[in-house]
Parts: C-alpha cells; structure tokens; sequence
C-alpha cells in the first residue's frame, strides 16, 4: 500500500455517518451485496449510532473498519448469536471500496477478525455466504481455511436472476 497508511479498528459511535456515506458508495459498485442500493437498509445516523454501540457492547459481535487515508475504505460485520446455544458462532459480512480492491484490505480485516475471534475464547465457529460466482472472495475466504458447507439455490435475485450462495464456514479452535 506504499506509504500510505491502512489502520484497522473497531469502529466507533463517532463512525455512523461515516460508515453511512460509505455503504451508500459501495452498494452501487457490487452485485455480490446483498443490497444494491443503501436506501434499502434504511439508515439514519441516530440508528447506525445505536447499531455500532450494539456491536461494541457484545463479546461475540465486531465491527471492524478499514481507514485507509482518512477514509473508510472497507468494513467487516460479525455479529454471533444471541441465546447460549449460538452464541458460539456467528456471521460476518464484508466489503471494500472498488478502487481500493486486490489491495490486501479484505485479507487484513478477515485475519484480524479470526485473531479476535480466538481471543474471544467465545466464538467456536465463524459462517458466512457468498455468490457461488464471487470468485475473487471465495479464494479469500479459502485461503484463511474456510470450507464449503452447502449450496443454497435461488438465494439471491439480482437484475432479474437468482443465484445459488454457497455457506462456507471455519472452526475456531485455540491457536490453529
Ligand atoms: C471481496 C472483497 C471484500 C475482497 O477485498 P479485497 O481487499 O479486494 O481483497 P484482498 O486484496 O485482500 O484479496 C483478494 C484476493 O483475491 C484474489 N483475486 C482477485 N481477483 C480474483 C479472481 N477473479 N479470482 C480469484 N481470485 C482473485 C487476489 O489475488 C487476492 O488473493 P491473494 O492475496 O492470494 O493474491 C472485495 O473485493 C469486495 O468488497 N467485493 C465486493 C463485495 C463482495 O463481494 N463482498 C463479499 C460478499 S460475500
């Protein structure tokens, strides 16, 4: 990344309109999001405040922003369940800004991510679902040790047309 500098942390109260201005870019850059545009997750500053506070406050949920520059340029969501018989596993979404991507931005929030997973000594098992023609995270995601679990046909419907998502998941166990 040259001399510029990538920090990522979990992301504050003081981010909401940030992250905000940020999915509003992102959602129109992708078809593998599950929104293609922000106005559909209804964000408000006031609620994303409440949502990053939520985040922060949970032992099995992150938030993770990537600020490259001054500027987010890429977010990772963890969020694990909330009742004892999930709260071992959860989810997580991510994405980086299209000029930032094959920068090593996603590679960085996914290995810290799983670095706090462990420290957690919570979570066991973290999920996640991708298009099965989202090629570019898939390698990603194998390449930190994730495995296929499962096709879920018509899971996505995009211009017009469904695509399968494929669940793929990691074992989270002392230091391996
Ligand atoms: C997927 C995404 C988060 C990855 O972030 P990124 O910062 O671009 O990822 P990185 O630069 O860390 O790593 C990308 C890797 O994919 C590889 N890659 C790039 N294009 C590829 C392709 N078409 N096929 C296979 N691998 C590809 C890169 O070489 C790199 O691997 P390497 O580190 O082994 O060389 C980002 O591209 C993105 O936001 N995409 C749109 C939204 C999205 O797909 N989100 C995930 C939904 S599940």
């Amino acid at each position: 990344m040259g001399d510029h500098k990538l920090v990522i942390r979990e992301a504050k109260n003081s981010d909401a309109e940030a992250v905000i201005d940020y999915l509003n870019q992102i959602a129109g850059e992708s078809d593998f999001l599950t929104f293609g545009s922000a106005e559909e997750l209804h964000l408000t500053v006031e609620k994303e405040e409440v949502t990053l506070k939520d985040y922060a406050k949970r032992e099995n949920a992150l938030y993770l922003v990537a600020v490259y520059n001054g500027q987010i340029a890429g977010t990772l969501d963890f969020f694990g369940g909330t009742k004892k018989r999930t709260a071992h596993t959860g989810e997580f979404g991510i994405s980086v800004r299209r000029d930032y991507w094959n920068k090593g931005i996603g590679r960085a929030l996914i290995a810290r991510m799983i670095e706090w997973s462990k420290a957690t000594g919570i979570i066991r098992k973290i999920n996640l679902r991708v298009r099965s023609d989202n090629q570019r995270a898939m390698h990603l995601y194998k390449s930190f040790g994730f495995e296929e679990e499962g096709v879920i046909r018509r899971d996505f419907f995009i211009n017009d047309e469904f695509y399968d998502s494929v669940h793929m998941g990691r074992f989270i166990d002392g230091q391996k």
